[in-house]
């Protein structure tokens, strides 16, 4: 089996994930430190030296790679992944998989990623939280579509990583 976890940016897939293969004695990939390290630059440099076109492309292309090679896996994506090209397609298609949307509130999504936005292009130029609020709920009302058509939701707000994990075990076996 292998387990994707999808999610606005900074809804927790990353902490989440190494948690949960922890748990279950699985691998863990990062989809964002898989693309960094295929190509040998960080998210930011490759917005900002090629654009996001070409980060949209690349990510279908190590996505269709990284379905075919592995299994027994936790794979957290990026935040877009889901919403470009036909990677919901991919995903929803991918033999013995389950998909998770782990769902945060647009509250605490701005708590969290206005402290860490540094390292995602999409929003580091955002200076005030009034503007990352309004930002938040446009994005995520683009995005909700995409992010519906998973296997299981869990709302993780007020939750730890430890109930967040417990409750995708309990939704999944
Ligand atoms: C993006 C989310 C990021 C990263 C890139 C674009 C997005 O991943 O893939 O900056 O479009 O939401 P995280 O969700 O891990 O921050």
């Amino acid at each position: 089996m292998n387990f994707f976890l999808i999610g606005y940016m900074g809804s927790g897939k990353s902490t989440v994930g190494s948690k949960l293969a922890q748990v279950l004695d699985y691998n863990f990939i990062d989809f964002d430190d898989y693309i960094q390290s295929k190509e040998k630059k960080t998210i930011s440099e490759i917005f900002q030296s090629k654009g996001e076109i070409y980060f949209r492309k690349i990510e279908n292309i190590y996505l269709k790679e990284l379905i075919e090679d592995t299994a027994n896996t936790i794979i957290s994506l990026g935040g877009g992944t889901p919403c470009y090209g036909n990677n919901m397609e991919l995903i929803k298609a991918s033999k013995h998989s389950k998909s998770i949307y782990l769902k945060a509130s647009i509250p605490v999504l701005t708590e969290r990623l206005f402290n860490e936005k540094g390292k995602r292009p999409l929003i580091a130029h955002i200076d005030s939280k009034e503007e990352m609020v309004e930002f938040i709920g446009k994005h995520l009302f683009e995005r909700t579509n995409y992010y519906n058509q998973s296997d299981a939701t869990i709302l993780t707000d007020n939750k730890s990583i430890e109930e967040i994990t417990e409750k995708i075990i309990l939704e999944l076996f």
